[in-house]
């Protein structure tokens, strides 16, 4: 849409582009009141949901949360987050497997404030980030907000592998063109495809940036997106990959960024941190300044209530216990979605991203929008994104999973034959 009369200063003057995500969801509301809720796949949503529709939560997590005393709710929590939280949120992030080597905590509004201040902090005006082609839309979001540019590798090879030579190619020919790179690399149970690097592709990525580092006039900053990491299989299996990021070059600085959204589903509380690691304690002591100073010049402190909720969790073994097991069964309940739609995909011939775990399936498709529109007339509501279709297994009862993968193969098939 053209600007008329704009107030806005020069860099952010956009074109309004529709969030198609909160546009998907909203035809699927309509479409509810219309046909009644019963007809309607809402696949849009980015939440899990039980199968009657309604937010799934973890019990002990809400009676910890409402059971604090009011001061809790009514005090500022420190610039860079509670003392308790951010040994919390490191016992949270790593479990057994603790990467050694320097590491400082600041906390951030959920993984999208790690994702901000890394990008900021990191990498200099104008610079391009790096992800992978299937990625979440924020993340070009956050990177054009503060004056940068995203750039892409595929992220899968010929055989539905991760693309190491992608990676590599695209890695090179931005060191050679910038001082540094920040990485953004979403896995375990990637957003938008489900995936999850193996252990040997995690060996593969280490090594290959272990090489870049040889110049030491170049920083490498690998930011490790664990947003959906507790719903991707076995607590610790799922956490080996991070020893990976102990004993690195002083110019790779790895952070992971910790959010309580998913994994203890505090979505609206806007909680999560930043660990920076590092084998130089001036890298490591200058990210806990440096993100801190982010957060005074940003959004001040963050949420008090939830980073006591997590404090508590991780200073009570029971009451660990007990969370784990909650989210076992929705961790269960989202498997047998995916299990069922992986199922059915194959029998229609419906092609998938290689999906490992996680809330989301994507569908690879010529024409996005065109089969997302042909099956809203179906009143199935998926996600058209740039190269396919993003499903929310996570939002979407299993009965529905389990027949949808038909009309998805037929539909395309329709659209594809049309055009
Ligand atoms: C890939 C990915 N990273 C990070 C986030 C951050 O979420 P939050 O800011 O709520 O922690 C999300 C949320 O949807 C996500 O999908």
């Amino acid at each position: 849409m053209a600007l008329g009369f704009s107030m806005v200063a020069l860099h952010s003057r956009r074109t309004e582009g529709e969030d198609k995500i909160f546009a998907t969801n909203n035809a699927a509301l309509n479409a509810a009141k219309v046909v009644g809720s019963d007809r309607v796949v809402n696949a849009s949503i980015g939440a899990l949901l039980n199968e009657d529709g309604s937010l799934s939560v973890l019990p002990t997590v809400i009676d910890l949360l409402r059971n604090l005393p009011p001061e809790e709710y009514a005090a500022y929590a420190p610039i860079g987050g509670l003392p308790s939280f951010l040994e919390a949120a490191k016992k949270a992030v790593f479990r057994h497997h603790v990467p050694k080597g320097y590491m400082e905590a600041v906390a951030t509004p959920g993984g999208s404030g790690a994702i901000r201040h890394a990008i900021w902090n990191y990498s200099e005006i104008g610079d391009a980030i790096l992800t992978s082609d299937w990625y979440w839309g924020p993340y070009k979001t956050v990177a054009e907000e503060h004056g940068r540019t995203l750039e892409t590798y595929s992220l899968f090879d010929e055989k539905d592998a991760f693309n190491l030579t992608s990676f590599k190619e695209k890695t090179v020919s931005l060191l050679e063109k910038q001082s540094s790179i920040v990485i953004l690399l979403n896995s375990p149970a990637h957003n938008p495809t489900g995936y999850s690097l193996s252990m040997e592709e995690w060996k593969e990525v280490i090594t290959f940036l272990r090489s870049q580092a040889s110049n030491t006039e170049k920083r490498i900053i690998l930011f490790s997106d664990i947003a959906y990491i507790d719903f991707s299989g076995d607590v610790d299996d799922s956490r080996a990959f991070m020893e990976l990021f102990g004993d690195l070059p002083q110019n790779i600085l790895t952070i992971v960024a910790f959010s309580m959204s998913k994994g203890y589903t505090l979505y609206g509380m806007r909680c999560g941190a930043m660990i920076g690691i590092s084998s130089n304690p001036d890298v490591a002591k200058e990210f806990k300044s440096a993100n801190q100073f982010s957060n005074r010049g940003v959004w001040s402190n963050g949420t008090r209530p939830a980073m006591t909720v997590l404090a508590k969790i991780f200073e009570d073994p029971q009451l660990l216990k007990q969370v784990e097991a909650e989210r076992r069964t929705l961790q269960d309940m989202l498997t047998e979605r995916a299990d069922v739609f992986i199922q059915e995909a194959k029998k229609a011939n419906l092609k998938i991203c290689p999906y490992k775990a996680g809330f989301f399936i994507t569908i690879p498709c010529k024409n996005p929008d065109l089969v997302a529109a042909a099956l809203q007339k179906e009143y199935i509501f998926a996600v058209p994104l740039g190269k396919g279709l993003r499903f929310a297994v996570c939002s979407v009862p299993k009965i529905h999973c389990a027949t949808v993968p038909q009309t998805i193969a037929r539909i395309i098939q329709q659209v594809d034959a049309d055009l």
